[in-house]
């Protein structure tokens, strides 16, 4: 029987065949914003930030250069499809992690498929905060792997910089985040062996208050935080909180995706890890005794870019050669939600 469907839409026989990224990219936007910048603007150091983060500098959107989640999102993935010689109009689907969209509709998504020029073809916003890309990856394997797809983007945009306050009263939030965007084209592969080994995706809403922007004076507020005007649109955090949740949940998931896989750590070739404090990094590398090449930190130069953070370090990676055809690779990410997950791939 014919793996591809006879009427269009129709459910097909799911077909036996492979993931693989055909091509990645990435944006940033025009204006850096260093440890010294914020000095002048808040009650800070570079001293304090370097210390408790690793973050040396970050870039934000410009919008009197009309920069926004949109553009770097639109700019990522078209150097994606250049990468992977392919059209807009070749894709089937694209997904687009985000909890910065636009406006709350329409999903930014569709803006993105018109933007590029793909036509009439579907469009989703995943909102997982930072896990959003890995989120998003699990889905676009399962869709392929169904035989329903054969050619999907997953993007990952945000500009947290428009939830933030830029002086005394935001510093311990606005030293954390940057802007970008990061894009993969996944496509069918007659290659059975390259695509998903392993995955996790876990939430815990309980936790929600630990980080979250408020929108309504009377309705976001939860029992113990003073609701106030000032807040509102602006990312509440509590950040001892979720770094201790974190330090423990990153290694924690690792292992169980390793577990799963029948793997050993030294067996992966690179851990492409969602970047939001390099202690919380250094920490995973310490526990599963890998070298500073196998787990990226490029938190120095861009800060912590929310759902545009994992596509962001592939992307890097792939231009300096240092992931290629062959390799395994584990995305982990977690953030607000709370959420945490991996995508563990043969590339
Ligand atoms: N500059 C100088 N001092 C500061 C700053 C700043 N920018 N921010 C806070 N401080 C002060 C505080 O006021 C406090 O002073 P006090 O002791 O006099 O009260 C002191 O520094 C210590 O503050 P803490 O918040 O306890 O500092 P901590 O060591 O925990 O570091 C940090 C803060 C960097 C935010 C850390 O907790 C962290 O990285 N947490 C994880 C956050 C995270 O990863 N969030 C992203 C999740 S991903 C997502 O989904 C978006």
């Amino acid at each position: 029987m014919s793996p591809t469907p006879a009427i269009p839409g129709a459910v097909p026989t799911p077909p036996n065949l492979g993931v693989r990224f055909a091509g990645v990219g990435s944006a940033l936007p025009s204006k850096p914003l260093t440890n010294a910048d914020l000095e002048q603007l808040m009650d800070t150091s570079d001293e304090w930030i370097v210390q408790r983060t690793g973050i040396r500098s970050r870039y934000i959107v410009d919008h009197e250069r009309g920069e926004s989640c949109l553009t770097l999102a639109t700019a990522a993935l078209r150097r994606a499809l250049d990468e992977a010689h392919l059209a807009p109009t070749d894709l089937d689907l694209i997904i687009l992690a985000t909890m910065t969209a636009e406006m709350s509709c329409p999903p930014t998504s569709c803006r993105l498929a018109a933007d590029i020029g793909a036509g009439t073809i579907g469009a989703i916003d995943v909102t997982a905060a930072c896990c959003g890309f890995v989120y998003s990856l699990n889905t676009a394997y399962a869709l392929i792997r169904s035989g329903l797809y054969r050619s999907i983007a997953v993007v990952g945009a945000d500009t947290l910089s428009q939830y933030l306050t830029y002086d005394s009263s935001g510093r311990s939030t606005a030293i954390l985040f940057g802007d970008a965007a990061g894009a993969a084209i996944l496509r069918a592969t007659d290659d059975t062996n390259k695509g998903l080994i392993a995955q996790a995706m876990h939430s815990d809403g309980a936790r929600w208050v630990d980080l979250y922007i408020p929108e309504d004076l009377d309705r976001d507020f939860p029992e113990g935080h003073e609701p106030s005007p000032e807040h509102l649109k602006r990312v509440q955090m509590n950040g001892r909180g979720v770094f201790k949740f974190a330090v423990g949940t990153f290694s924690d998931v690792i292992q169980q995706t390793l577990h799963q896989a029948g793997l050993a750590a030294t067996d992966i070739d690179m851990f492409v890890c969602h970047q939001s404090n390099a202690r919380i990094l250094s920490a995973a590398r310490d526990r599963f005794g890998l070298s500073e090449e196998k787990l990226y930190i490029n938190i120095d130069r861009v800060g912590n870019t929310v759902a545009a953070s994992v596509p962001l370090c592939l992307d890097e990676l792939t231009k300096a050669g240092r992931i290629k055809e062959g390799d395994k690779v584990m995305f982990v990410a977690f953030g607000g939600g709370l959420t945490w997950g991996t995508s563990l791939w043969q590339l």
